[in-house]
């Protein structure tokens, strides 16, 4: 069970668009069609309006509604924070109606062919098991802070993380990602997640980008939800459930995971030198120059969002650096990760 936070990919049309920046889960090809919402397949026959960006996406509105389960508000406990200074999504900012799509309605994109190429590959590199700590999957690469006590269990994981506009081209991808780990499910199914808003969609854009001096970050959790079992994806500074995995994907009982992860990873095919990560900065010394995920918290076993302890930097080529900063002792970074890259990498 992962996901991946921001991914910066070349779109269709927002090709030429200067700081576009894409968050998006790997959209899978659906084996048995039953979790295929994930837009990689030919909306037009179930689509009841079509909308677009002011990016020059186009999305169509399905309708997923008896798939939705009721979310009860946040069942976290203890104070919040106030995510301070981090993004909140506005749909007027978004689309060109301003709204996204009718009450009822999930906005699902329309997909190009390097879509498809791209969530091809994805699902092939995440289905093959996955171990931090060796090089096992060719063309991607890694520079993350994970935790390191595998009796622990985790309800899920949260941070800020940074936007930036790391330049892709084809089928490679740069993203800044929270993954958490261990709750099995079927290969492809595992990235089968259902939309929930009218006006989110799962892939839209994050904007604007950092520069020196001035940081946009967006606050992403993923949720365990122990009254149903679903894995909740909440985004924006709101924490708002834009998506989830729903609880009979999986293969195991679920008691949530046993590792959360956060940084970056990039993908690059054989022999294409590897994208950027991040800012493309691997000095790591200061969030005006790097990558970064800040307030790194875990979801423990009884609800509480609590600063993420006892975690271990990993990054598994040289062009990509990440350093796990601890506790900060500063109210808007606390547990600070600092991550990236220029890239360049031509090996596997
Ligand atoms: C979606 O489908 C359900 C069941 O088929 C139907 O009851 C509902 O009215 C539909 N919603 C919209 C907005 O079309
Ligand atoms: C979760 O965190 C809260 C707040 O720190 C704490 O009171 C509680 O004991 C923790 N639960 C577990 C299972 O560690």
């Amino acid at each position: 069970m992962w996901y991946s936070g921001i991914h910066h990919m070349p779109m269709a049309r927002t090709r030429s668009v200067v700081l576009l920046v894409l968050f998006t889960v790997f959209l899978s090809f659906s084996c048995n069609g039953v979790f295929g919402n994930s837009g990689l397949h030919n909306n037009n026959k179930l689509a009841k309006k079509t909308i677009q960006t002011k990016y020059g996406d186009t999305y169509d509105c399905m309708n997923y509604t008896n798939d939705l389960p009721v979310f009860p508000p946040s069942q976290l406990k203890g104070s919040r924070d106030p995510q301070k200074s981090s993004s909140l999504f506005n749909p007027s900012n978004f689309w060109l109606n301003g709204k996204g799509c009718p009450d009822g309605l999930v906005p699902i994109r329309r997909t190009t062919k390097d879509d498809l190429k791209r969530a091809k590959l994805a699902t092939e590199i995440h289905a093959s098991k996955y171990n931090p700590l060796t090089i096992d999957k060719h063309g991607t690469h890694y520079a993350i802070v994970g935790t390191t006590d595998a009796n622990t269990k985790y309800h899920g994981g949260s941070a800020i993380i940074s936007v930036y506009h790391p330049s892709v081209v084809g089928t490679q991808y740069s993203s800044g990602r929270i993954k958490t780990a261990n709750s099995a499910c079927f290969n492809t199914l595992c990235n089968s997640i259902k939309p929930v808003r009218s006006d989110m969609p799962l892939d839209m854009v994050l904007e604007p980008v950092s520069t020196i001096d001035h940081k946009y970050d967006w606050k992403f959790m993923l949720f365990w939800d122990v009254a149903n079992g679903n894995w909740r994806l909440k985004v924006s500074k709101d924490e708002t459930d834009i998506g989830f995995w729903p609880k009979n994907i999986f293969t195991s009982l679920g008691d949530g995971a046993n590792y959360v992860e956060w940084g970056g990873e990039v993908f690059s095919p054989p022999n294409v030198p590897s994208p950027p990560m991040g800012s493309g900065s691997s000095m790591l010394e200061m969030t005006n120059y790097d990558a970064y995920c800040r307030l790194i918290k875990i979801i423990n076993e009884t609800d509480y969002e609590v600063n993420a302890v006892g975690t271990k930097a990993f990054s598994d080529v040289n062009q990509y650096q990440v350093k796990d900063e601890g506790d900060t002792h500063e109210a808007d970074f606390q547990h600070l990760v600092l991550f990236g890259g220029p890239g360049g990498y031509t090996g596997l």
